[in-house]
């Protein structure tokens, strides 16, 4: 099997990791999540009482990650969402998370997800797929998701905090949210996951030759 590169970003809540993870099991890749990464650093910042905002708290706990970290039951719940969004502004993690991320990859190839996979953590991967989707379908499924694990929200409260995410991740100096230059831009918010995953995989066929 080839050791491909597939890069997947895009803003919160688009369908990214469906996507990525079916991707992934199509093609017998190893996937990862990489906002896990940025909620396991936010989640070591609040255990200790500390400012997701704190520069040099969040670069430390980046530091000090561990693998158990990732196997954690709080890392995607609102105040997760918050704190992860703070710490991806710091410099510092960005530069602490980036060669476990290369690192992945390099070994047998990936499908990784996150905001800056295509721009800046693997700028030559092979293939780069941008998931958007308007802020209201996006909203609209993260409440549904929330609401299917238990955790009642409100619609409207779900999308101000998308779009300030959304915000966040694009104006930050370091790494914004942009789409790569040569990524497939996937819009899905007509889309549910079965007809984003054709689209993708019809890219993906197209760009490896695939039958
Ligand atoms: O699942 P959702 O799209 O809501 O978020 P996520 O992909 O788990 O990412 C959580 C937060 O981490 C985002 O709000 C981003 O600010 C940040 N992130 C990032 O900056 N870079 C990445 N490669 C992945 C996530």
């Amino acid at each position: 099997m080839s050791r491909w590169i597939i890069a997947i970003d895009g803003p919160a809540a688009a369908g990214k990791g469906t996507l990525a993870r079916r991707l992934a099991a199509y093609l017998r890749l190893p996937y990862l999540d990489t906002g896990l990464l940025y909620r396991a650093v936010g989640r070591r910042v609040l255990d200790r009482d500390e400012s997701p905002t704190d520069a040099a708290a969040a670069e430390c706990a980046a530091l000090a990650l561990q693998p158990e970290d990732m196997e954690r039951t709080d890392l995607r719940d609102p105040a997760a969402d918050a704190a992860a969004s703070a710490v991806a502004d710091v410099r510092g993690v960005r530069a602490a998370l980036l060669d476990f991320q290369r690192r992945f990859g390099a070994e047998r190839g990936a499908v990784l997800d996150g905001r800056d996979i295509g721009t800046v953590i693997f700028p030559n991967a092979d293939l780069k797929l941008f998931v958007t989707a308007s802020p209201e379908a996006r909203a609209h499924r993260r409440w549904l998701e929330l609401r299917g694990r238990g955790l009642g929200a409100d619609l409207l409260d779900v999308e101000r905090d998308i779009r300030a995410r959304d915000a966040r991740d694009i104006a930050r100096t370091a790494s914004p949210l942009v789409p790569a230059a040569d990524a497939i831009p996937i819009d899905t918010t007509t889309l549910d996951a079965d007809a984003a995953f054709a689209v993708a995989l019809r890219a993906a066929r197209s760009r490896f030759g695939l039958e």
